[in-house]
């Protein structure tokens, strides 16, 4: 298939673009990079062993879009842009409502017209909001507690309607856990732009000495050693879901379909604190502090909707995680060049 892969120089999409090449796709990527380095393009293709198509180009951008789908005959679309910062959206609402769903519609209208049905969407499992049981099910009512958390509840819902009004869609609704870990390789990973506010890429940048210390936000939540939990993922097994869910939806009756993509396993903040410190060698500098504003105590999928219609599950341990996001941070202290 060609398939168009927006945010495809961004971190799960620089990912996920090396698995549809090995999957035996022809990727076009479209990217603003206003949050990816275009360094990111020649590891690629030192990668893969062949030129990317690269579209540098904003996707609010309806003409340019337009132009795209005019000029390329596109089979299917993964859409991964958009901005992603959950402090970010809170000081900048209108700044995430704009982007994240101007740029979804504009994508979704330039595909009507030029007759693409079939879009995998990144949705994050934010929308089971501050309420959800664990393990979390697709089934469970959706909700947010910041912008970009509605962003993806928004486009999720503009989605279903879109395919409601004409059933000829096939839509993947992938909703993320934690993506954490990095190409074995350690030539393309996780590279935030500013102080990380994530886990992994916040452990990875003590471990390499860019910042004192890890605070751990909250040492009495009601989990077994009182910090956080979460369902992480490896940036590789994620991608693979991707593959997956684009071959699925050639096959599916559904013109929606939302799947969970975790592993379906809890790791608290000290456990994957330790997990770092044996794949680093070392004990790493930490404190606890208060809880962070809006975070919930345990999040973790059940994967088994997707393990089931996907064919598709998640391998790599927690450790794997740590050992690969270290080679890739420790070959690359300050990031893409
Ligand atoms: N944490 C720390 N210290 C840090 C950063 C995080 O203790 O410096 C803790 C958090 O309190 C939480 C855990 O580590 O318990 C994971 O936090 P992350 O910020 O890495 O991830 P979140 O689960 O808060 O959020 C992530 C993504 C969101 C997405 C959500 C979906 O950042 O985009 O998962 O569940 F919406």
């Amino acid at each position: 298939m060609r398939v168009l892969v927006s945010g495809g120089a961004g971190y799960i999409g620089s990912h996920t673009v090396i698995q549809l090449i090995a999957a035996g796709h022809d990727v076009i990527v479209v990217d603003s990079f206003a949050n990816a380095k275009p360094s990111v393009v020649g590891r690629l293709e030192a990668l893969t062993g062949m030129p990317l198509d690269v579209r540098s180009f904003d996707l609010t951008d309806h003409d340019k879009t337009e132009h795209l789908f005019a000029d390329e005959q596109i089979d299917a679309v993964i859409h991964f842009a958009g901005f992603k910062a959950v402090g970010e959206s809170v000081e900048k609402p209108l700044e995430y409502y704009e982007n994240n769903l101007v740029s979804t519609f504009s994508l979704v209208r330039a595909m009507r017209r030029h007759d693409v049905r079939k879009l995998v969407f990144s949705s994050s499992a934010t929308v089971y909001g501050d309420n959800a049981q664990v393990p979390m099910q697709e089934d469970a009512p959706t909700s947010a507690t910041n912008p970009y958390g509605w962003t993806k509840v928004m486009i999720e819902q503009v989605l279903r309607d879109v395919a409601e009004a004409d059933p000829s869609w096939r839509i993947a609704l992938l909703r993320y856990f934690n993506p954490v870990g990095a190409h074995p390789s350690g030539t393309i990973g996780e590279d935030p732009s500013d102080i990380p506010n994530n886990l992994m890429p916040f452990i990875a940048q003590v471990a390499v000495g860019r910042r004192e210390k890890l605070s751990i936000y909250g040492g009495d939540y009601p989990t077994p050693d009182g910090t956080g939990v979460r369902d992480y993922i490896h940036v590789e097994d994620l991608a693979a879901g991707h593959v997956a869910a684009l071959h699925r939806l050639g096959q599916t009756d559904t013109s929606v379909n939302t799947w969970n993509l975790g592993t379906g396993h809890g790791t608290s903040v000290l456990e994957m604190l330790h997990a770092f410190e044996r794949a680093v060698g070392h004990e790493l500098a930490h404190e606890v502090v208060d809880r962070r504003p809006g975070d919930i105590a345990e999040s973790y999928a059940d994967p088994t909707k997707a393990q089931a219609e996907l064919g598709w599950r998640a391998t790599r341990t927690v450790d794997d995680m740590c050992v690969d996001t270290w080679r890739w941070q420790s070959a690359n202290p300050d990031g893409y060049p």
